[in-house]
Order: C-alpha cells, then sequence, then structure tokens
C-alpha cells in the first residue's frame, strides 16, 4: 500500500491546445452571447470608478478562469476598446497556445529582466486585442508578481490601453493571486458548477477580503442551459 496518497494529475489539455475562442471564431453562438452578458454585468459592476484593470480567478484549478478571462477580453476589443490580455498565470499558462503565439518572451521576461513591454506585447488575431503571453516559466512567479516592477507595469500599461484583463493561478493554491488582487480595479470570481467546493468558494472570498481587493461577481461557469437550447455550458454572472 502506498504511503502518501497521489496528487491529482491536473489536466493538460488547455496548456497543451489553449482555449475555446467561441467569441472570436463564433460570435453569433448563444455562448458568446452569455460572454456579452458577462462582460456587461462586469461593466455595470462598478459604477463610480472606471474599471481598468480586470483580474479574474477562482479558488482552485481548471474551473475557467483561463477561458472566461479570454472570452470575455474578446467581447470588450469587440465592443472597441483597446484591450491588453496578460497571462499572469506563469504556473500554467495558455494564453499562447490560445492565440498561437511563441512563448519565448512573455511577462516573465519583462518582469525579471526590468524590460519595456513594447517590444514583448504582440498584436492578436482579433482587433484591438494586443496580447503578453506568460514567458519562460520562472523559478520564482511569486516574487516576480509581487514585485514593485509588477506595480510599475501595470501602471505603465494602463496609460495605453483601455482595459487590462489578467489571467491569474487560482487563489487557493498560491500566494500570487491575492497580493495581484489588492493592485488591481476589480476582480472577478470563476466558480464552475460541480467543481468548485462551498468552503473553497468561501475561504477564497476570505482571501480577497483581507487584502481589501474589489471583487465585482462571480462568473458561474458550467451552469445548465436554461433557455431549452441544450446546446453549449452556460456562463451566469452573479454580483
Ligand atoms: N463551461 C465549460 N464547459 C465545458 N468545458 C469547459 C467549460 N469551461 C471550461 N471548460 C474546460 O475545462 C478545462 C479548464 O478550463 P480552463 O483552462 O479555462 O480553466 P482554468 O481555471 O484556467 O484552469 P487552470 O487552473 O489550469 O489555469 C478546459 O479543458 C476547458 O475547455
Ligand atoms: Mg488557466
Amino acid at each position: 500500500m502506498a504511503l502518501f496518497r497521489k496528487k491529482k494529475k491536473l489536466s493538460t489539455d488547455t496548456i497543451d491546445n489553449g482555449v475555446k475562442l467561441i467569441t472570436a471564431v463564433e460570435p453569433k453562438n448563444v455562448v458568446a452571447e452569455q460572454f456579452r452578458t458577462v462582460r456587461t454585468n462586469i461593466d455595470f459592476s462598478s459604477i463610480d470608478k472606471t474599471l481598468k484593470t480586470i483580474l479574474f480567478t477562482s479558488s482552485d484549478v481548471s474551473e475557467g478562469k483561463s477561458t472566461v478571462s479570454a472570452n470575455t477580453a474578446v467581447t470588450w476589443a469587440q465592443q472597441g476598446k483597446k484591450v491588453l490580455f496578460v497571462d499572469a498565470d506563469m504556473r500554467r499558462p495558455t494564453l499562447h497556445t490560445t492565440f498561437g503565439v511563441t512563448n519565448t518572451q512573455g511577462l516573465s521576461t519583462i518582469l525579471a529582466n526590468n524590460e519595456d513591454y513594447h517590444g514583448i506585447a504582440v498584436d492578436s488575431v482579433v482587433d484591438n486585442l494586443t496580447v503578453i503571453t506568460s514567458g519562460p516559466v520562472p523559478p520564482n512567479p511569486a516574487e516576480l508578481l509581487n514585485s514593485n516592477r509588477m506595480k510599475n507595469f501595470l501602471q505603465t500599461v494602463q496609460n495605453e490601453y483601455d482595459m487590462v484583463i489578467l489571467d491569474v493561478p487560482p487563489l487557493l493554491s498560491v500566494t500570487d493571486t491575492q497580493i495581484l488582487s489588492a493592485g488591481v480595479d476589480g476582480v472577478v470570481l470563476v466558480v464552475r458548477q460541480g467543481v468548485a467546493q462551498r468552503t473553497s468558494v468561501q475561504r477564497a472570498v476570505e482571501l480577497l477580503e483581507m487584502v481589501h481587493a474589489n471583487l465585482l461577481g462571480y462568473v458561474l461557469n458550467d451552469v445548465a442551459p436554461k433557455n431549452g437550447y441544450g446546446y453549449g455550458y452556460g456562463y451566469g454572472y452573479e454580483k
């Protein structure tokens, strides 16, 4: 009998193949419409303050952070906003495979070498959407993401873009996200039905409250379609 329980093997599907960009590929699809509703709800979740930097996270792995952040970023770009989408999940990066760009340089290079981001950000296939990939996986992602360089980076890019969207690791696995959450205008929590555990989501919210993060709302991922289409997986939003 094994002494220790084996660690659950995580799927590498989206790391290898990227996420489905239904909003770009099939903008008329009902799921793309759901992402536009998510976008509108996020826009309305902060009336007094303009939201420029938004981070999507979840309590645990594989709840749909990358899928939701990428598709919502696309819908903002389709609305004519100048959007920068940044892969700040240096542990399970997906943006480069989703958008089919190289990952030899990215956020980790910008932060480690104190480099200017202009030479590293690339235009994506979607109009108005520029991306910065994670860069090579560094030995110290938490240290890089929690550095003053990261703060300066976020400050600087805001001058050039209408919206800056970050895909980050889950809150409960590493400290990166909790600290980053305090430095952005808003946080959206992706909660996947049938995967997320109530206590984990509660803990994630506590971690956000601890740093006074601005929790804008929840994207409920994988909810059964109510409209009877029986197609796709629902994306809902709650405050
Ligand atoms: N609503 C959905 N319906 C069906 N599959 C989904 C849905 N949302 C996400 N998935 C699938 O679940 C897997 C995980 O999604 P995704 O990579 O977006 O999650 P993640 O939270 O970014 O994961 P990680 O913790 O690895 O970063 C992918 O295979 C994705 O295609
Ligand atoms: Mg991801």
